[in-house]
Formats: C-alpha cells, sequence, structure tokens
C-alpha cells in the first residue's frame, strides 16, 4: 500500500471534529478589505493561474518601480526559474526613495522598541521615518563601499533586534551586495560555518544584545568564529576582510586594529548621498541558511525581482495592509519571516512596521500585550509556539491590557491547533479580529496558502486556500495529484516569482532535495491534507509523519489531540521503532502550571486521544517534562527528542537549545 494512501486514521478526522466550525469574515471587515469576498478572490485567482504570464507580468510592473523595464515575464525549464529577465530595478529604491516625494516620507517606517533595561523600566523606543530611514540607509550603503564591498560580495549580518539590522540589509541591496543574516541566538561555529559556505567578505555585527536582562555577547562570537580553524589547519572564515560593530550595550570588547571598525565612528566619513543601483531582476538579493533533513544547513538563494514583488504582494493582501495600520510581525530577522514580513514586504508597501528588541515573557509574560496596547498595533503575526505558550501563562497577562486596536491576526511556522487557534481568537482577537494562518518556508520566500482575511471563511487549523497564482497540489507516491478529501505530498506545480533559486554553491542539493521526488514540481516535504472544501491542512513535514502499524499518523494531530486536554501545556509527538508496528508512537508533554504528573493523567492523555482521533493515535508512552527543548525560532527539536524516545546517546549540534537542561532531564527521566 502506498504511504500516501488515505487511511482510516488519517488527517481528515482533525476536519470531523465537531467543534470546528466555519468561521466567515465579519461584514464590517469585508466591506473595506482589499479583496472583499470568496467569488472575488475565487475570480481573481483563476485568472491568475489560467494566465500567469499575464498575472505575474502585469503585478510586475505595477507594483515595482523599474529602473529599465522587463522584456520577458518568464523562462522556466524546470528546475531552473528567471523572472522578468532583462528588466533592472533596486530593492532599496523600491521600499525608501519610491516614498520621498509622497506623504509618506513623514510617516513611521519603522517603530522600535527596546528590550527594558530593568524590570520596572520602560524600553527604549526609537520613531524611523521613510526620510530619515532612506539617509540612514544611503549613509551605512557608503561605508560599505569604503570598505570595497561591491556588487555580487556577500556579506554576513549579526545583529540584534535593533533598527539598524534593517539598515545593514537595506544598506546591502542599494548596492548590490548579497547579505546573509545569521540569527543572534546561533553560536560562533555556525557564524564560522556560514562565512565558509558563502565565502563572506564583511561580518556586520554589534557588541552586544540585550536578552531578559542579560547580554548576548555577539562580537565575542564573532572573534571565536573567526579564529576558528578547518580541516585543513586554516580559518574558516578567512574571506572577512572587515567587521562592522554597532555599538548597542555599552560591553568592552576586543577591537582588532585594521580588522575591526565601529560603526558610528564609520558614519562620520561618508555622505547621505548614494545613489541606488539598478540591479538585474535575478540578480542575487540574500542568502539565508536553513536547516535540512541532514545535518549541515543549506544556502537557501533568493533573488531580486520576484522575491520582492512576493514579500510586497502577499504582505498587502494577506494581511490586508492600510496606510493607517501598525503592523507587528514578531519574528526575528534572523528568520525569513523576519526578511519578508518585518523589512521588504512592509516597507515595499509603505506601512509602519514594529520591531521589539527582546523576548515575549521578560520582565513579565505581559509584554507583548503592553506593547500593542502603547502602540495602537492593529495587526500582529507571530507563531503557535508562541500563542501556546501565551495560552499557559494564563488569561489574565492579556486581560490587563487594552487589545482593541488589533484587527488581523497571523501565524506562521507550524501547524496551529485547534485549541491554541480559539484561544487566539476569543482573548487576543475579543472574537472580532479574522486569523490567517499562512503557511510557507525559507525557499518559498513569501506566504503561499493563507487565507485572505476579508473573503476566505476559515477553520481553526488549516491554511485554507492558495494565494494567487500559486498552484499547491497533492499527489501520492507516483507524483499522481489526489484527489480532495485525502492527504498526500505537498508539491507546488507552477513556478512563481519568489521561489528560491538555488541552494548556494550545491546545485546538486538543489536539485536533490526539491525537485527530484515529483518530476518538474516543486516538493515542499510537507505532508498534507485536503479536505472537502478544498481546504489545505498541513500535517507536518514528511518525515514528522509516522506509520504506526500501517496506518499514517501526522504527529502534529496527536499534538493537537493532546493539547485539547486541559491538563496540557504542549506537546511533541515522534515515533520510535518497534518491533511489531514498525512505529510507535512517543509524547513528550508539558502540563498546564498547577498541574502535576502523575500515572492516571498519563492513561487519561491515552484515552483522550484515542477518543479524538482514534484508537491506532494513542501514544504507546507518554514523557512529562518542564519544557520541550525548542531551537531559538521555537521549532521543537524533533530529532533530539526522537534519539531520547529511542534511548540512544544524543549526538549532533545542540548549540541552538533554548535550555540544555530541559534536554538532559528528559533524556534520563525516569517513567
Ligand atoms: C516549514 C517551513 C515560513 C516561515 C517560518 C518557517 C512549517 C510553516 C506553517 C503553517 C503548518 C507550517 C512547514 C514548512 N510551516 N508555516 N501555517 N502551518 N506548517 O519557515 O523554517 O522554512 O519552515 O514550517 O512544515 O515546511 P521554515
Amino acid at each position: 500500500m502506498s504511504q500516501t494512501t488515505t487511511t482510516a486514521a488519517d488527517a481528515n478526522t482533525r476536519t470531523a471534529r465537531k467543534d470546528i466550525a466555519m468561521l466567515k469574515p465579519a461584514k464590517e471587515f469585508s466591506a473595506k478589505a482589499h479583496i472583499k469576498s470568496l467569488a472575488h478572490y475565487r475570480k481573481l485567482y483563476a485568472e491568475s493561474v489560467a494566465n500567469p504570464d499575464g498575472f505575474w507580468g502585469r503585478q510586475a510592473e505595477t507594483e515595482l518601480v523599474w529602473d529599465k523595464p522587463f522584456k520577458k515575464v518568464l523562462q522556466f525549464k524546470a528546475p531552473h526559474a528567471k523572472w522578468f529577465l532583462g528588466g533592472k530595478l533596486n530593492v532599496s529604491a523600491n521600499c525608501l526613495d519610491k516614498w520621498l516625494d509622497t506623504p509618506h516620507a513623514n510617516k513611521a517606517a519603522i517603530l522600535w522598541e527596546g528590550e527594558p533595561a530593568a524590570p520596572g523600566k520602560p524600553g527604549e523606543e526609537r520613531t524611523i521615518t521613510y526620510r530619515q530611514l532612506h539617509r540612514d540607509v544611503c549613509m551605512f550603503a557608503n561605508v560599505l563601499k569604503r570598505h570595497g564591498i561591491k556588487k555580487g560580495d556577500r556579506v554576513l549580518i549579526y545583529l540584534p533586534m535593533v533598527p539598524e539590522a534593517a539598515v545593514a540589509m537595506l544598506a546591502c541591496t542599494r548596492i548590490g551586495a548579497v547579505h546573509s543574516v545569521v540569527f543572534g541566538g546561533f553560536s560562533a561555529q555556525s557564524v564560522a560555518d556560514r562565512v565558509y559556505d558563502s565565502q563572506a567578505r564583511m561580518i556586520i555585527t554589534a557588541d552586544g544584545g540585550f536578552r531578559r536582562g542579560s547580554v548576548v555577547q555577539l562580537k565575542k562570537s564573532v572573534d571565536e568564529a573567526l579564529a576558528i580553524k578547518g580541516a585543513d589547519g586554516t580559518p574558516l572564515a578567512k574571506t572577512i576582510e572587515k567587521v562592522i560593530v554597532l555599538r548597542r550595550t555599552q560591553t568592552d570588547i576586543h577591537i582588532q586594529e585594521g580588522r575591526d571598525v565601529w560603526w558610528h565612528r564609520e558614519l562620520e566619513y561618508v555622505s547621505a548621498d548614494c545613489p541606488a543601483t539598478p540591479m538585474d531582476s535575478e540578480a542575487p538579493l540574500f542568502i539565508l541558511y536553513t536547516s535540512g533533513s541532514t545535518g549541515k544547513p543549506k544556502g537557501i538563494l533568493h533573488t531580486t525581482a520576484g522575491y520582492l514583488l512576493g514579500a510586497k504582494l502577499t504582505s498587502r493582501y494577506v494581511f490586508d495592509l492600510r496606510d493607517e495600520d501598525v503592523y507587528w510581525c514578531t519574528a526575528d530577522i534572523g528568520w525569513v519571516t523576519g526578511h519578508s514580513y518585518v523589512v521588504y514586504g512592509p516597507l515595499a508597501n509603505g506601512a509602519t512596521s514594529l520591531m521589539y528588541e527582546g523576548a515575549p515573557n521578560w520582565p513579565e509574560p505581559d509584554r507583548f500585550w503592553k506593547i500593542i496596547a502603547k502602540y495602537r498595533v492593529t495587526i500582529l503575526y507571530t507563531a503557535p509556539t508562541a500563542i501556546r505558550a501565551f495560552m499557559k501563562w494564563g488569561d489574565q497577562w492579556p486581560k490587563k491590557h487594552d487589545l482593541s486596536s488589533l484587527r488581523l491576526l497571523g501565524s506562521v511556522g507550524e501547524p496551529i491547533n485547534p485549541e491554541a487557534w480559539m484561544w487566539y481568537h476569543e482573548v487576543i482577537g475579543g472574537k472580532r479580529c479574522p486569523i490567517v494562518d499562512t503557511w510557507w518556508q525559507t525557499e518559498t520566500g513569501a506566504i503561499m496558502i493563507t487565507p485572505l482575511p476579508g473573503a476566505t471563511p476559515t477553520k481553526p487549523g488549516t491554511a485554507t486556500l492558495p494565494f494567487f497564482g500559486i498552484v499547491p497540489e497533492i499527489v501520492d507516491d507516483a507524483g499522481k495529484t489526489l484527489p480532495n478529501n485525502s492527504s498526500g505530498k505537498l508539491v507546488i506545480r507552477k513556478p512563481w516569482p519568489s521561489m528560491l533559486r538555488g541552494v548556494w554553491g550545491d546545485p546538486k542539493r538543489f536539485v536533490e532535495t526539491y525537485w527530484s521526488e515529483v518530476k518538474g514540481s516543486y516538493f515542499t516535504g510537507d505532508g498534507c491534507h485536503v479536505d472537502k472544501d478544498g481546504y489545505f491542512w498541513i500535517i507536518g513535514r514528511i518525515d514528522d509523519v509516522l506509520n504506526v502499524a500501517g496506518h499514517r499518523i501526522g504527529t502534529a494531530e496527536v499534538e493537537s489531540a493532546l493539547a485539547s486536554n486541559p491538563n496540557v501545556a504542549e506537546a511533541a509527538v515522534v515515533g520510535r521503532p518497534d518491533e511489531l508496528k514498525g512505529q510507535a508512537l512517543v509524547a513528550f508533554v508539558t502540563l498546564k502550571s498547577g498541574i502535576k504528573a502523575h500515572p492516571e493523567l498519563r492513561e487519561e492523555l491515552r484515552q483522550h486521544v484515542g477518543k479524538e482521533i482514534g484508537p491506532v493515535a494513542k501514544p504507546d508512552d507518554i514523557r512529562f517534562a518542564d519544557a520541550l527543548p525548542k531551537t531559538r525560532s521555537g521549532k521543537i527539536m524533533r530529532r533530539l527528542l526522537k534519539q531520547i524516545a529511542s534511548g540512544v546517546e544524543i549526538k549532533g549540534d545542540t548549540t541552538t537549545l533554548e535550555d540544555l537542561s530541559v534536554l538532559a532531564k528528559l533524556a534520563t527521566a525516569e517513567d
């Protein structure tokens, strides 16, 4: 039997749950929205896929400012796509210069809230208008030039969540340098590996960053990274000529003469005049490293025109952006969400993008709600893992603040379980805000499957329908398209402008990972269920879909069932080899505060899952834990959990763990 055939235990049991109803967009919301009805969406969608050249060509012409018009919309020979051939444009000009002679010039481009220095103290704040951001970017671009950075050179950015991170990114794009942002929580080794892989010439960093009241020593990590030697005995990061250091925490750092320079000093030598370099549509824009199924991260390559168009269009339609919005995407700039939905998408639309430097629970668990009340945030875009943490901390924290400015909520990064969805809807959104559950990937550059808030009726747990011009399908192992009401591998059948153009320095891996599973189509690596309405329910990574006694079970599905039990805060489910069933299910469970783990509860939870999904999905083991091991971006470290579940010794890179003691505790936990 094919692995992807629907079975009784399949994901459609999720859609069959009685408490999941369709939520239609409110009339008042739809009336003002860019896309006002499902029929409107369907009409535009049908046009976009019937004539993709016409659709994307028109969008590119009207949405982007071109220095030289493109001649051809698309040249595609799978897996290689080239969009908007012959055209020239500049990303920073599209995000900044475009607004200079308009009423937007003095509008806030970035609202920045720093981490509070201490409990009880307010955070620092800065407002940067489009005109000011333009000046800052021009000056910093001149700094890059002063140090010999040219078109095509790679620049590594390793900064905290401060406005200068956006300035550095935009300055690179202004002169055609290719940025590679490395999340500030990554280790020196990660920095060295990424410099080595990208052959970057420069690192832009800070003396430190604030995190929960302490200082993250970024420059120290850079110093360490620069000293790490490769197998041949030479430094991995030997291509680095200059390190530009932003003063942020006033931490004592080592400055190496000739190599390290201060950001603020450099500004003394440059003017604010820096014309944007016209770039080819297909010129590399940035590289962003992301982990794959093997240990070595892949450098995902995005290019200029297509990426910008994707980020801009989706920002406008998915978040229904309007001039008066205060839009807050909580992602760090080190992830693709920070690229597309903190910087490029909002700025290309002339929106106000809020940036916050710190953690959601420092100094207290109401930090987010305080910020929303303070800035009158209208749109909030965050991750299910954060939402579940907020649920666990309790309703009293959001209830202390006025959240009435919110009009739209978004979710991204992993399947959102219906309980978290409902909580988000009721407690944060006051039942009046639509929720957009947006599915996409580092590789796709922009949102691919999502509700449009004024048009698409939503159901908790599904990302609903494809964005304009996007053709997702589910297929079986032979690559054949499956009908509604079944589950399979999620592929994208047609190219789209913001798709990745390659894996940096590894064309073979690009083809093998994304274009070999299903011939001629982009393979997402995700399993997905399509329900009777054609709604896409992402089950999770294919490697997280288990086969237990011949039944396919999505770990996300079991997790969702566990999380619907009132005692449970969060659950992660992984497989371990089992002689009889092939794979057995192991659940790692954290309980709500005040609930104690005991053997009866274990049995209660097994029964609960049996009831929610079916007996086949009952976890074989349930292990209680204080917290789950997570990467800095909040993803549960499943591979580690699998190793723990199988009782093998823990190997591999653990530098991205939030809390190593959690892992140790789990590894040694007695049943
Ligand atoms: C993977 C991509 C794209 C921004 C952040 C993550 C999972 C993402 C959803 C969603 C269910 C989702 C998928 C995808 N994912 N959004 N709305 N519902 N799953 O980027 O690190 O490249 O991860 O995240 O499994 O393949 P990423």
